[in-house]
């Protein structure tokens, strides 16, 4: 059996810098046609020049692959009206951090004070510059994204005109709140479609399975499996690939993150197919991002066969992913 993808799209990427973007940029620019990229750098990516500097770098690393890095900036509420207008046409999105909440946070916002926030958010609604939250609280980690609705709720509602996007959601709660405001979207993970809290830590710890938010319930997957595989045209593919070196993972004060960039579309593949969605993936991987955020990103077509692949052990001897040594049941057969 055959399958083939146009133009995949990855809405929410960790790139990183360095050694780290020279490994996994060409990893994701081999099957994706493009992707959100994070501003979580140290430190975040918050100037213009910074992000054409990225966004250089990024191109430089990802070697002769047809792929568009779609760049964010890093939300500061002290960004002045010039200055978004100056920068709007270098990004695709602006990336709200809570501070201190998930890796390379610690510039983000304390408090939620709408009205510390409402400048920036009213110019960005004005500019039609998109709002990609991590939305979750400092409270009980298995609570926090549920805590966070109200937020979500707070800022659909004040700004109407506002693009804003639930990140990475984990929960039934998210996915309801979906449909109760027109300028609410989601990105769902790969690895949060697969597992639970139990693949996590109910058994030996999988630390490479640890990331933020933390897996949830059963019925929380069940709910974002229902949106997925169910193409709702508002959730779109989001890997949240969050690569870390082994050494970080391994260890005690584990790093969060799950790296499943090489994998992603071979694993979406398996899932799809296992719930007999197959029909569905495209838009999950690629049309209802297109439409969401008004792209038209370089064309690719991507085949992918079902037959039986093995997930490598490790990337350049540096980061390991996520079904690392696994068989998977698609492969990539060309990408072009
Ligand atoms: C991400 C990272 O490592 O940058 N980690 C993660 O667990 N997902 C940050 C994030 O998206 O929360
Ligand atoms: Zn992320």
């Amino acid at each position: 059996m055959v399958l083939s993808l146009d133009t995949p799209l990855d809405m929410h990427l960790h790139l990183r810098d360095g050694e780290m973007l020279e490994i996994v940029a060409p990893l994701s620019a081999e099957t994706f046609s493009g992707a959100l990229v994070m501003p979580n750098l140290v430190p975040p990516v918050t100037t213009a020049q910074m992000v054409r500097d990225y966004r250089e770098r990024i191109a430089k690393a990802q070697g002769a692959h047809r792929f568009v890095p779609y760049m964010t900036l890093f939300f500061r509420s002290d960004y002045t009206p010039e200055f978004l207008e100056e920068v709007r046409d270098e990004i695709l999105a602006i990336k709200l951090y809570p501070a201190g909440i998930t890796t390379n946070s610690e510039g983000g916002v304390s408090g939620f004070d709408l009205e510390e926030l409402a400048p920036v958010l009213g110019v960005m609604s004005d500019l039609g510059i998109p709002l990609c939250v991590h939305g979750e609280t400092n409270g009980f980690v298995m609570d926090r994204e549920a805590e966070f609705i109200p937020i979500y709720e707070r800022l659909a509602q004040a700004f109407p005109d506002l693009k804003i996007v639930m990140e990475h959601i984990t929960t039934k709660e998210a996915v309801a709140a979906l449909d109760r405001y027109e300028n609410l979207y989601a990105t769902i993970t790969l690895h949060h479609l697969y597992i639970t809290l139990d693949d996590v830590a109910g058994g030996l710890l999988q630390p490479h399975l640890f990331c933020k938010p933390i897996a949830k319930r059963p019925e929380d997957r069940t709910a974002l499996l229902n949106v997925a595989l169910g193409a709702h045209p508002k959730v779109m593919f989001g890997s949240d690939s969050a690569p870390h070196p082994r050494e970080a993972k391994e260890a005690p004060g584990c790093a969060a993150g799950v790296f499943t960039a090489p994998l992603a579309l071979q694993g979406l593949a398996q899932l799809f197919d296992r719930h007999g969605a197959l029909a569905n993936l495209q838009a999950f991987v690629s049309d209802n991002a297109r439409r969401i955020y008004g792209i038209t990103p370089p064309d690719k077509e991507v085949v992918l066969e079902k037959s039986p692949w093995l997930v490598p052990e490790i990337y350049e001897g540096t980061v390991v992913p996520m079904f690392a040594g696994q068989s998977l049941e698609w492969r990539v057969v060309s990408a072009k």
